[in-house]
């Protein structure tokens, strides 16, 4: 049986990641630090994976972590652009010496394949749109700047020791799980915990900026299609919806969505921060036969839901279950139960 490691499978990309391979009925492992994720996001699937605590830039634990291993999915980083403003080092050291140990261990144990989750933020900002693999980089914040890095170790491990690398680069992932209360929460999940809050969400700068908001599912399915598919080793793919959306637009979909009115707070616009983002998706579906399966206002509604139950149960002191939205047939346990942990 095909042994999977997904890294930073505690977090919310790889939790939903974890939860679709576990589904399959492959056997799953995760390493995670715990660092930004939680064993919650993977409680409701009990002792179905193995879980390895450890970090990136623990060579051990790594080389643990990547024993028997046929494919890995690369999530596990320090994702976001103001906190790599604040930390750059912290960024680097987690998505750079991380990623470097990551495929040196891989290679040495055999691994046939490495997909890795990369950033939309390697483009910056583009004179053309939409942004394609094509285009020369143009980083504008440390965050963008490691996660690039750490794709060219891949691109370079691919052509120096044939070990497998395909790159993904991902636009503003969301849906439940991502994480609202971090001060580096993504703006889908800040802009519902405020209005669930009662407090006015901000926006930093004018609201005309862009994104390709993108439902997790979607780059779960890019993921598994990028670990099976001939002849893509070497090679970088976006993972996006291929439409993009402004924050006022968004803000009113989810104030629509929550029935409140919209009344948002400017804020000056952030350092790093690109203007507007939009992929691309023509090589993807070329290459891997990838297809949005969930649309943009699709995700968006069932995200918001899922918050807005996750803030019902926290009202009534009932502790949040991570419940596996993209698991039809998975059961959710209680927080408590926990995978394996070595
Ligand atoms: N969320 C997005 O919109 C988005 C967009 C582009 C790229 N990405 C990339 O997708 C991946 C997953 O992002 P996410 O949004 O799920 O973030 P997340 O913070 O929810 O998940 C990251 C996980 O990695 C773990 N981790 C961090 N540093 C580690 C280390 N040194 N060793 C071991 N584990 C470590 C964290 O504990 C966490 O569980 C990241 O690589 C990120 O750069 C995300």
């Amino acid at each position: 049986m095909t042994t999977y490691l997904v890294t930073g499978g505690a977090g919310f990309i790889g939790s939903h990641l974890t939860t679709k391979l576990v589904e399959y009925g492959h056997q799953v492992r995760v390493l995670d630090n715990l660092s930004t994720g939680s064993l919650k996001n993977l409680a409701h699937l009990g002792n179905q994976f193995e879980f390895l605590q450890g970090d990136l830039c623990d060579r051990q634990a790594v080389a643990q972590a990547v024993k028997d291993v046929e494919i890995i999915f690369h999530e596990a980083a320090l994702a976001s652009v103001p906190r790599s403003v604040e930390h750059p080092l912290d960024t680097h050291e987690a998505c750079v010496t991380g990623t470097i140990n990551l495929l040196d261990a891989a290679r040495h144990a055999g691994v046939r394949r490495v997909v890795y989750a990369g950033s939309s933020s390697a483009y910056g900002n583009q004179k053309t749109m939409p942004k394609h693999e094509g285009q020369v980089p143009q980083v504008l914040s440390p965050y963008a700047a490691a996660k690039l890095a750490a794709e060219l170790y891949c691109e370079a491990f691919a052509s120096t020791y044939g070990l497998e690398t395909v790159r993904l680069r991902y636009f503003n992932v969301f849906g439940p799980r991502q994480d609202p209360n971090s001060p580096y929460s993504a703006v889908i999940p800040r802009f519902v915990a405020a209005l669930l809050k009662g407090d006015q969400p901000v926006i930093y700068g004018d609201g005309s900026q862009s994104r390709d908001f993108t439902f997790v599912e979607n780059v779960v399915q890019a993921n598994l299609l990028a670990s099976q598919a001939d002849g893509v080793s070497g090679r970088v793919y976006n993972a996006a919806c291929g439409q993009t959306l402004d924050l006022i637009t968004l803000l009113r979909l989810i104030c629509e969505r929550l029935d409140v009115s919209f009344a948002p707070h400017f804020a000056p616009a952030r350092v790093g921060d690109v203007q507007h983002s939009w992929a691309d998706i023509s090589a993807a579906e070329r290459e891997l036969g990838y297809r949005v399966g969930i649309s943009v206002h699709d995700g968006l509604a069932q995200t918001v839901d899922w918050y807005v139950e996750q803030h019902r149960l926290s009202q009534n002191k009932v502790e949040p279950v991570a419940a596996p939205l993209l698991s039809s047939g998975v059961t959710a346990v209680p927080p408590s139960a926990k995978g394996h942990v070595a």
